[in-house]
C-alpha cells in the first residue's frame, strides 16, 4: 500500500524521463527555497534552522564544506559565494577525502555538509568524525529528517522536493540557491552592506524567471547536442566561478551519456591540457560577462588557433565560438547558477541522442549508503 501511494505521488507528470520532469521544475523549486526567508526591511536573509546567533557567527574564521558528486560541485559554488559576499575564508572538498586524512578540527570553522539524499554515507560519517571532535556542523540537505539533517547542529534545507532521477539537477540548483541565502545572511551579519545585500536579494528573485527563459530554448540545445553524441570526449573549461559549472556539467555528460568528459580552469589550459586540443574534441567554454571576460576571451582564441571546436555559454555571443548558448545576465556573483542549466539540458539531449537509460545510468545508485 505504501509503495503504491509512494507511486502515485512520484508521476511523471507528462515527461518521458525523471531527469527532464526535474529539469522543468526548476523555476519553481528555486521558488520554494526563497519563500519565506527575506527580510527586504535589513535586506538580509532569515534561516530558521542555522542554531547559528550573530555573536557566533561573527567568530568564524573559517568555513569548510563537505560532500560527495553533485552535492560536492555545489559547495565548491557555495564556498565561493560565502568567501566574496561575507568575507570568510571557505572552501569545499570530498567529505571522504577530508576524512581520510586526518584533518586539523578547529573549533572556529564552520563545517558544512552538503547532500540531496541526506543519508550519503561518506557525508554522515565526516560529520559524526567532527562532531565526536567538538566541531560545529551544518547541513545543507534536501531530504527532511534525513541522517544528516538529524545528525547536524542546524542547517538550511534546499526544499527541491523529490529528486528521483540518480543524477542530480534541480537539488543542484537549490542547493547552490541555499548557499547564497546562507551567504548573504552570514555577509549581512559581517562585511556586506546594505546595498549589496539589495543587490543579491534582487538578483536572487530574479532567477526563476531568467531559468525559465533559458528552458524555453531547449530545442536550439537539443540541435547541438545531436552533434554532440558523436564526441568520444570533451573538454568543460570555466575560470573562478566558472570552473565549479564546468567540473558540474562535465560530470553530468559523463554519468548519463558515458562520453569522457574532463574539466579544468582555463588557466590551466596551457598546463597540459592544451596538448589534447584537436578537431574531435570539443570544449565547452564558460564565459561570463564579468571581470574575467577578457581572460575567458583568450583561452577561446587558444582553442581556437589548435582548431578546436568551442561551444560557449556566455552573456552574448561569443565570436571565437562555433556556437554560443546565450542565457540571461544576473549579478555577477549568481551568474553560475545559471550558467548550469542549459548544459543540463546539453548533457540530457546527448544521452537522449545516443539511447541512454537517462534515469538509471549504469553503475550509479541515487545515494550511496556504504562505504
Ligand atoms: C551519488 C549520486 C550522485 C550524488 C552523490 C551525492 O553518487 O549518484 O548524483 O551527487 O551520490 O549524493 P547526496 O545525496 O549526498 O547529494
Amino acid at each position: 500500500e505504501t509503495v503504491e501511494w509512494e507511486a502515485a505521488s512520484y508521476d511523471m507528470g507528462g515527461h518521458d524521463t525523471y531527469m527532464h520532469k526535474e529539469i522543468s521544475e526548476q523555476p519553481d523549486a528555486v521558488d520554494r527555497v526563497l519563500r519565506g526567508r527575506i527580510d527586504d526591511r535589513f535586506n538580509t536573509v532569515h534561516l530558521g534552522g542555522l542554531n547559528l546567533d550573530p555573536r557566533e557567527a561573527r567568530g568564524i574564521r573559517r568555513v569548510k564544506i563537505l560532500g560527495c558528486g553533485t552535492s560536492y560541485h555545489a559547495g565548491l559554488i557555495g564556498a565561493g559565494l560565502i568567501e566574496g559576499m561575507a568575507r570568510i575564508p571557505a572552501d569545499a572538498e570530498p567529505a571522504s577525502e577530508f576524512r581520510y586524512r586526518n584533518p586539523v578540527v578547529d573549533p572556529d570553522t564552520l563545517y558544512i555538509a552538503v547532500s540531496q539524499s541526506g543519508e550519503t554515507y561518506d557525508v554522515l560519517a565526516a560529520v559524526q568524525e567532527l562532531k565526536r571532535k567538538g566541531a560545529r556542523v551544518l547541513g545543507v540537505v534536501n531530504v527532511v529528517g534525513s541522517a544528516i539533517a538529524r545528525e547536524a547542529d542546524g542547517g538550511v534545507y534546499v526544499h527541491a522536493g523529490p529528486e528521483v532521477c540518480v543524477v542530480s539537477t534541480k537539488c543542484f540548483t537549490n542547493t547552490v540557491v541555499a548557499f547564497a541565502l546562507l551567504a548573504v545572511h552570514l555577509g549581512r551579519i559581517r562585511d556586506l552592506s546594505v546595498t549589496d545585500g539589495k543587490r543579491i536579494i534582487d538578483g536572487l528573485r530574479k532567477l526563476p524567471a531568467q531559468i525559465q527563459e533559458i528552458l524555453d530554448g531547449e530545442e536550439d540545445i537539443k540541435k547541438l547536442a545531436a552533434e554532440f553524441a558523436e564526441a568520444k570526449s570533451m573538454m568543460f573549461i570555466g575560470r573562478v566561478r566558472g570552473y565549479p559549472v564546468a567540473l558540474e556539467a562535465s560530470l553530468k555528460l559523463k554519468e548519463i551519456s558515458y562520453i569522457h568528459a574532463e574539466a579544468y580552469p582555463a588557466s590551466e589550459l596551457k598546463h597540459g591540457p592544451l596538448a589534447l586540443i584537436e578537431p574531435s574534441l570539443p570544449t565547452v567554454a564558460i564565459v561570463p560577462d564579468d571581470d574575467l571576460l577578457e581572460k575567458n576571451r583568450a583561452a577561446l582564441e587558444e582553442i581556437k588557433a589548435r582548431s578546436g571546436r568551442i561551444l560557449a555559454v556566455a552573456h552574448r555571443e561569443q565570436e571565437k565560438a562555433d556556437h554560443t548558448i546565450v542565457v540571461p545576465k544576473n549579478e555577477d556573483e549568481l551568474d553560475p547558477i545559471l550558467m548550469g542549466i542549459p548544459l543540463q539540458l546539453l548533457a540530457y539531449h546527448t544521452a537522449l541522442a545516443m539511447g541512454r537509460d537517462i534515469d538509471k545510468p549504469r553503475n550509479l545508485a541515487k545515494s550511496v549508503t556504504v562505504e
